[in-house]
């Protein structure tokens, strides 16, 4: 099976790339828009297509003999201005005669999800549902790792300001994410499935306390309004309202969400905030 992977320079890309070189994955490449950004440790043990989503004719071209591809989108932002990339993504692999296709979605997808980036998923999974094309939907739940830069900042503060109230949030990292992806794609018969990648969750309360602990100093859970988060991380300007979008989400309890497909997928258990923080933190 002939496979590609496109995104592969981002921050989820890179985490699956080095595990397929590491695991050996056979026929697997890479499509990518930026050259440049190609680690030099990989020209030597992967196929590289330039492509790019805004550039359909790019896509068939990469696509050409590819059995599976797998596709991680953009963060471009708002939905709309992110559609074109579906349709450019299906009519290109229907056009290249692909098999396949993998779409890694995210976990703030409920019809009644006020994340403003819900709609762009829901359209991507029906858009799948009436092409020609064979497809698995992966939904990830939130990323750990951005916790790790963002920890000297809550030392500072003493406090956690998520405006999440009571509400759950369920977290995995990203090298859990592309243990998951691997895993699907080391056994056809994992393909056509619809699955959530998640790890476990935790109140805000819970939460604070881990970081307190990793951190050494007292975090308490004080959150603000999603208002006043909005305006303090408006950067660049729109993704303020954006991030406080999902965390409303958080707040209706829409992502609290846990499955076990991680591990029936790999045959362990994903790694806990407490674990990966301690592992990570040290290290930054
Ligand atoms: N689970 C979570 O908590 C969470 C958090 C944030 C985002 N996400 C989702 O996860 C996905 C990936 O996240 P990430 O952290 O890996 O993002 P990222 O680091 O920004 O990676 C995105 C990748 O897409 C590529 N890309 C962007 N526009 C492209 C275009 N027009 N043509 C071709 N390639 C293009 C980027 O290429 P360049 O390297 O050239 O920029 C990069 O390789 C996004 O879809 C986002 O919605 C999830």
């Amino acid at each position: 099976m002939n496979i590609l992977l496109t995104g592969a320079t981002g921050n989820l890309g890179t985490q699956i790339t080095n595990q397929a070189i590491n695991e050996r994955v056979h026929n697997f490449s890479i499509g990518i828009r930026n050259i440049n950004k190609v680690p030099h440790a990989w020209r030597s043990s992967l196929e590289i297509n330039k492509m790019d989503y805004f550039n359909k004719d790019s896509m068939v071209k990469a696509f050409k003999n590819k059995d599976l591809i797998i596709f991680i989108p953009s963060i471009i932002h708002p939905s709309f201005k992110r559609l074109p990339e579906v349709e450019n993504l299906i009519e290109a692999a229907e056009e290249a005669h692909v098999s396949h296709v993998m779409f890694i979605g995210y976990y703030a997808d409920q019809n009644n999800n006020p994340f403003h980036m819900s709609p762009y998923f829901g359209y991507a999974e029906r858009r799948l549902a009436i092409s020609d094309l064979n497809y698995t939907y992966v939904r990830m739940a939130m990323y750990m790792d951005p916790l790790v830069d963002y920890l000297p900042e809550l030392q500072q503060m003493g406090k956690l300001i998520y405006p999440v109230g009571n509400g759950k949030i369920n977290y995995i990292s990203r090298k859990d994410i592309a243990k998951g992806i691997i895993s699907i794609i080391q056994s056809p018969k994992n393909l056509g499935k619809r699955y959530l990648l998640s790890g476990y969750s935790y109140t805000m309360t819970e939460l604070a306390e881990i970081l307190s602990h990793v951190a050494n100093s007292e975090i308490k859970y004080e959150p603000i309004s999603l208002e006043a988060f909005g305006n303090m991380y408006d950067e660049p300007k729109g993704f303020g309202p954006l991030l406080a979008s999902m965390y409303k989400a958080g707040e209706m309890g829409l992502l609290n969400q846990d499955s076990n497909d991680f591990e029936i997928l790999t045959g362990k258990k994903p790694e806990t905030f407490e674990s990966y923080l301690i592992n990570n933190y040290k290290d930054a």
